[in-house]
């Protein structure tokens, strides 16, 4: 049964609260809006895509290394990266109902969303999207700070420490995963657009010569990180950006998109740089940022080229990709169907009943799966039910604990897609899930 796309959003939000994936933040408060904390499901979800956004841009690479720098960072580099000055939003007030929204964001330019009055904005003024906040005890303007609005301008920064102490030569890239902060004008879309954020970014360094080629090369690359991990293909689309959407800092960017309930939008962007960046630093900072290869004597500011993906946003198309729904025996299954990298649990032990002689090998099983999984167990309900509750946080495997196993020392593995169920010694089941749950 294929899920209506207006439904789709609904279906998901609800499953996210429902099921544990994300709560409203501050919820008891009456909730703090567009902010969101991730529960006992969803925080193994979120740190299944970043961990395999690392193993695939950082462990399985000899030209990426890894960096976790501050969030807190001085004026200093934000006015050497042009974020203080041009890292804006134009943002419209309507003068009948007071509603703010982002200019370029509105349907009808000319019509408030909230009231319906006509020509009732003012005039678009340009509001700095960075959070800024004091550092010690005094608060004047010397003790301001920012919140990191991207995790990029922290390879930037750490560009000769890196080079220095990791051997690497252009072509190679600092990879980051961490939280930013952004002061959206009009956040929403549920984790799509909050103020707070995860992402996984990664700025690669090249010879000025070759970067066309690596920006095509990385704009492959990460779509087949997607398709790799289950997204379907027709989710997925790159669009190039005009010239005059351009950022600040680049001379070509695309974006991947993800066919959202409300249209095409964006999951991440891949930019060329160029030397924008080493540059603004070098300048204003008065330290040289180059590479200098002491072999042949060359020496040049390398260009860079970043995929700047959304952890957060990345984690909500996954969850809206593999959600369905089916019709089994006349009744409807929730299935999310996660590729299994990407489910937060792996494994499920359920023993068929409450009685104390199953729970015994029950907890023997589960002590047995865990160093290798991250494994739920659940003894309550029938077990038809608990194999629905495992559907639908997208479980690939349930293991079943019943009568027979006191006899024949073997389990019942009930997989999630095909529902097929397999008769597996407990002997060998570690060697048996192996063969399918492949890190
Ligand atoms: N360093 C480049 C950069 O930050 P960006 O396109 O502004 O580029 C990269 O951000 C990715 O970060 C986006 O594609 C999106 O996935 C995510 N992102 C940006 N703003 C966000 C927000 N307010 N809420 C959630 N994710 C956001």
């Amino acid at each position: 049964m294929s899920v209506n796309k207006e439904e789709l959003f609904d279906k998901v939000v609800n499953l996210s609260k429902r099921r544990g994936f994300v709560f409203q933040s501050a919820e008891i408060y009456g909730g703090f809006r567009s902010t969101y904390d991730y529960g006992p499901v969803g925080v193994l979800l979120l740190r299944n895509v970043k961990e395999q956004w690392w193993r695939s841009m950082v462990q399985f690479r000899q030209d990426v290394v890894g960096l976790d720098a501050a969030i807190l960072s001085p004026p200093s580099i934000w006015e050497a990266s042009g974020h203080l000055t041009n890292f804006t939003d134009p943002l419209v007030d309507c003068r009948e109902c007071g509603s703010r929204f982002r200019q370029d964001k509105l349907e009808d330019p000319d019509k408030c969303p909230t009231c319906g009055a006509k020509a009732s904005f003012t005039e678009a003024r340009q509001f700095n999207l960075m959070f800024k906040t004091n550092a010690g005890p005094v608060i004047d303007s010397a003790a301001e700070v920012y919140l990191r609005p991207e995790t990029a301008q922290g390879m930037f920064t750490n560009f000769t420490n890196v080079l220095n102490t990791s051997r690497k030569k252009p072509p190679f890239g600092i990879a980051q995963i961490g939280k930013s902060f952004r002061n959206e004008i009009t956040p929403g879309n549920f984790v799509f657009r909050t103020r707070e954020f995860e992402q996984m970014e990664m700025e690669y360094f090249v010879p000025p010569a070759d970067s066309d080629k690596w920006f095509e090369y990385w704009c492959k690359e990460r779509m087949d990180w997607y398709l790799n991990l289950g997204m379907k293909e027709d989710s997925l689309r790159l669009r190039i950006h005009d010239s005059d959407e351009l950022s600040h800092y680049s001379r070509a960017t695309s974006d991947i998109e993800f066919s959202f309930p409300w249209g095409w939008d964006e999951l991440e962007g891949i930019a060329n740089r160029t030397d924008y960046d080493l540059n603004q630093h070098a300048q204003a900072s008065g330290n040289k940022l180059e590479y200098n290869d002491s072999g042949t004597g060359e020496r040049y500011v390398p260009h860079v080229i970043e995929p700047a993906a959304g952890a957060t946003r990345t984690a909500m198309a996954f969850l809206m990709d593999a959600y369905e729904e089916e019709d089994v025996n006349g009744e409807v299954r929730n299935v999310l169907k996660l590729d299994h990298r990407l489910s937060p649990y792996k494994v499920a032990v359920l023993p068929l009943s409450k009685k104390d002689e199953l729970i015994e090998p029950s907890k023997e099983v589960l002590n047995l799966l865990q160093p290798h999984w991250m494994c739920d167990y659940d003894q309550t309900q029938a077990i038809g039910r608990r194999y629905r509750r495992q559907d639908e946080i997208g479980t690939p495997y349930c293991v079943t604990i019943d009568f027979e196993t006191l006899e024949d020392k073997a389990v019942t593995v009930r997989e999630r897609d095909s529902m097929q169920q397999d008769r597996v010694p407990i002997n060998e089941l570690v060697q048996h899930l192996s063969s399918y749950l492949i890190p």
